[in-house]
């Protein structure tokens, strides 16, 4: 078992392991005063897990509630979110009660934007059981849903009290959904570690969870120690991600986020045409990850002027300069073309 310090507007631990669902109810009681806790998941991770974390919940004394809601991105909605604080209100949660956010990064976003909302702010913690929920979207308190007119476009930064990731719930994963994982796994590599590209490239997706998952939440941790709200070097997290989000919008998204992670990545890496660029096209290509897309440089440009961390008349590029070292390039919108026509 590892256990990273998150040190933020809140302190908090993440609790990285095996067999750690059994032992939610005694972690959340170390917490400190609650009586409710609602469980938050969808129908794809509760009939898995839901039994085992609720009973080890109601062993520690909690009065425990559950909302389900049905899995998958398109729940991320103001629909949802509002049956959710409906639901909260109506099992009289109060301030010192709590959310358990169980399952992918869109229960963690969802559920963790309800705790931000309801009565101005109540207590949650994460269990993460996507491999990206892992690494990334569990740790560093973004949280958000969706609107109709984009991703992520009403949220709030709302730190956890606790992020429990239990790795044995990564094994009932389907395999796509794993490998969208990896596409971040390398993201961390690629920006902040050569050390961890190196073993990746020699593990391949058998990689030690443990170890990865730690490394690379650490990773994040220091990033979100650094720039919390996301004004300077947490901007480094979007490395492929302004080309990934343009090309899973164009697909109208039929390829994944891991995947559209992993075309940007590539594109911006060849465009930057920096001598280790085939190491990581051969990584992404090892872990079952696209390094090309069909679609022409003027159309995903459509894409990328919409996106929402454009300012201005320019665009934060995230330009690698070597394997472990990036930068965030504030680029004019009229280089993007130049810049994708060179990575396409
Ligand atoms: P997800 O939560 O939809 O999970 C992906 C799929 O895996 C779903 O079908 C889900 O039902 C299934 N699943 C989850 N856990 C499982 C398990 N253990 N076994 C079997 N199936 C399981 O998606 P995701 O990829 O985890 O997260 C994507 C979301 O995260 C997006 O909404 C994105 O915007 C958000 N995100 C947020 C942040 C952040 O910092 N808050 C960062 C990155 C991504
Ligand atoms: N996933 C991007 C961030 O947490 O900033």
């Amino acid at each position: 078992m590892t256990t990273v310090p998150v040190t933020a507007s809140k302190n908090y631990n993440i609790v990285i392991g095996h067999g750690l669902l059994g032992t939610i109810g005694t972690e959340v009681r170390k917490l400190g005063k609650a009586e409710k806790i609602c469980i938050v998941s969808e129908t794809t991770v509760w009939p898995l897990y839901g039994e085992i974390v609720q009973e080890s919940l109601e062993r520690e004394g909690f009065a425990v509630c559950s909302y389900v809601f049905p899995a998958g991105e398109a729940s991320k909605n103001g629909t949802v979110f509002l049956e959710l604080l409906n639901f909260l209100a109506a099992r009289q949660l109060s301030r010192s009660d709590m959310i358990v956010a169980l399952g992918g990064g869109v229960v963690g976003d969802l559920g963790g934007f309800a705790a931000a909302c309801f009565l101005r702010g109540i207590r949650f913690v994460q269990v993460p059981t996507t491999l990206l929920a892992a690494v990334d979207s569990s740790v560093g308190g973004k949280t958000a849903i969706n609107l109709p007119a984009g991703k992520n476009l009403a949220g709030a930064f709302c730190q956890p009290s606790l992020v429990l990731c239990d790795l044995d719930t990564l094994a009932s994963l389907p395999e796509a959904v794993f490998r969208d994982g990896c596409a971040e796994v390398i993201k961390y590599a690629m920006l902040y570690d050569p050390a961890l590209f190196a073993y990746l490239e020699e593990a391949g997706p058998g990689f030690d969870r443990e170890q990865v998952v730690s490394r690379c939440v650490t990773l994040k941790r220091d990033v979100v120690r650094e720039d919390e709200f996301d004004t300077g070097a947490r901007m480094k997290l979007n490395l492929g991600h302004t080309v990934g989000h343009a090309v899973e919008a164009e697909s109208a998204f039929a390829l994944s986020h891991g995947q559209g992670v992993a075309i940007g990545m590539a594109v911006i890496c060849r465009a930057a045409n920096i001598p280790d660029c085939g190491r990581l096209l051969a990584l992404l290509e090892r872990f079952g990850l696209p390094t090309d897309t069909r679609y022409p440089a003027e159309v995903l440009i459509c894409h990328m002027l919409s996106d929402k961390k454009r300012t201005g008349g320019t665009v934060n590029l995230i330009i690698p300069r070597a394997i472990g070292d990036c930068a965030v390039v504030p680029t004019p919108v009229d280089r993007l073309e130049s810049i994708l026509e060179a990575g396409l």
